[in-house]
């Protein structure tokens, strides 16, 4: 009984009472506050002691991706999977050759294997051509998640759900409807991208590191987007103190930040090693449970919408859901693209949605 007694002690409290209660966040049929060890606790061991990511969809932006978490060695395997097989083969390939400078072990696999990785990356869809919005995409995008998530199920219960591929917010909710998985493990991209297009303006503005910038853009990721210019620091001194920041046009700040994408899209087509860095800094963070605080589109319950907030990421997915400071006219911005959203979702409500 005292080595039982004994043994019990060694293992962490964490894993004993489980993970902490997820607090404030979503609160859906599918949600639950899981009160057991999840069974990847068991598979696996602990965050990131063995873990596979699958990236569907391997064209620029999914490829790109794949070779940024080989790079970072962020995991085991990287599983790559799309409609077209001899591409997944041949990107699968030329990472070989990648790995061969890294721990990380590709294979290109079936969507039923890809349901079974602890990360699923969905970037499979098409993408915005010039002069085309991301709201565009809607119709051929939704068309394409539907049949991915199908094809993979059953979805590993504990799989955290990645959304990349645009328009992400909206995308996010339809896979939040069709995958099964708690609403706190599907969560996309959101602002993330966007929010770090401007720390990188900012810090050539104040001459500081970009990473002791903190400047979220929040709401859509796409035109309505806004800088929450009230929440915005540099070591907890408001940014909107500094006067290089004051006498900025906000507006003109805003219109760069969002247009980003399509300057790029104008001058290549397309745009992808941005958002495949932030996408396997993403994985990193729930891989190894690190609990950044990044702004993602996630449901917002009091405003029945997703859309990027400040969310804490990790193993589990999203634990929390961070408000803003209560600015009227921030406030407004997410009401707005609050009712946008709905609008938009209307069309492609699930039949069997229960709430
Ligand atoms: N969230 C962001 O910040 C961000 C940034 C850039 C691009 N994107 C989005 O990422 C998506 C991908 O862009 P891209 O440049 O890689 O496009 P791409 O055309 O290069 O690649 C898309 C891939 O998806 C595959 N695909 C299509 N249907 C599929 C299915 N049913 N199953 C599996 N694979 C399928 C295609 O074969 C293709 O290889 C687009 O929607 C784009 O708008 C998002």
């Amino acid at each position: 009984m005292s080595f039982l007694r004994n043994l019990v002690s060694t293992i962490p409290r964490f894993a004993r009472v489980g993970p902490p209660t997820i607090q404030r966040c979503l609160r859906t049929p599918f949600a639950y506050q899981r009160s057991v060890l999840p069974s990847k606790f068991y598979h696996h061991g602990s965050p990131g002691a063995h873990s596979r990511i699958a990236v569907v969809g391997t064209g620029n932006v999914g490829a790109s991706i794949a070779y940024a978490l080989v790079l970072k060695d962020v995991a085991n395997e990287i599983l790559l999977v799309d409609a077209n097989r001899s591409l997944a083969k041949g990107q699968r390939l030329d990472l070989d050759d990648a790995s061969l400078f890294s721990a990380t072990h590709v294979k290109d696999v079936t969507l039923q294997e890809a349901g079974k990785a602890d990360v699923i990356v969905i970037t499979a869809g098409a993408r915005q051509k010039e002069n085309e919005s991301r709201a565009d995409l809607i119709d051929r995008n939704y068309q394409v998640l539907e049949s991915i998530i199908s094809a993979m199920q059953p979805i590993q219960k504990d799989a955290i759900m990645l959304l990349v591929a645009n328009p992400v917010d909206v995308l996010t909710y339809f896979a939040q409807e069709l995958s099964g998985l708690p609403r706190n493990q599907v969560i996309g991209s959101g602002t993330y991208l966007d929010s770090s297009r401007l720390r990188g303006f900012l810090s050539e503005v104040l001459e500081v590191n970009n990473e002791s910038i903190h400047s979220p853009v929040l709401g859509e990721h796409g035109d309505s987007q806004f800088i929450s210019w009230n929440t915005a620091n540099i070591a907890g001194q408001p940014i909107l103190s500094f006067p290089r920041v004051a006498n900025l046009d906000k507006e003109l700040v805003r219109e760069k930040i969002a247009g980003k994408a399509m300057d790029i899209i104008k001058l290549k087509g397309s745009t992808y090693f941005g958002i495949a860095t932030c996408t396997a800094s993403l994985c990193e963070t729930i891989i190894k449970n690190r609990r950044d605080i990044r702004p993602l589109s996630v449901y917002v319950d009091r405003l029945g919408a997703v859309m990027s907030m400040p969310a804490k990421l990790g193993w589990y997915g999203v634990e929390e859901i961070y408000e803003l400071n209560g600015d009227p006219g921030e406030e407004q911005k997410l009401v707005d693209i609050a009712q946008e959203f709905k609008k938009t979702c209307k069309k492609y409500e699930h039949p069997n949605r229960t709430e």
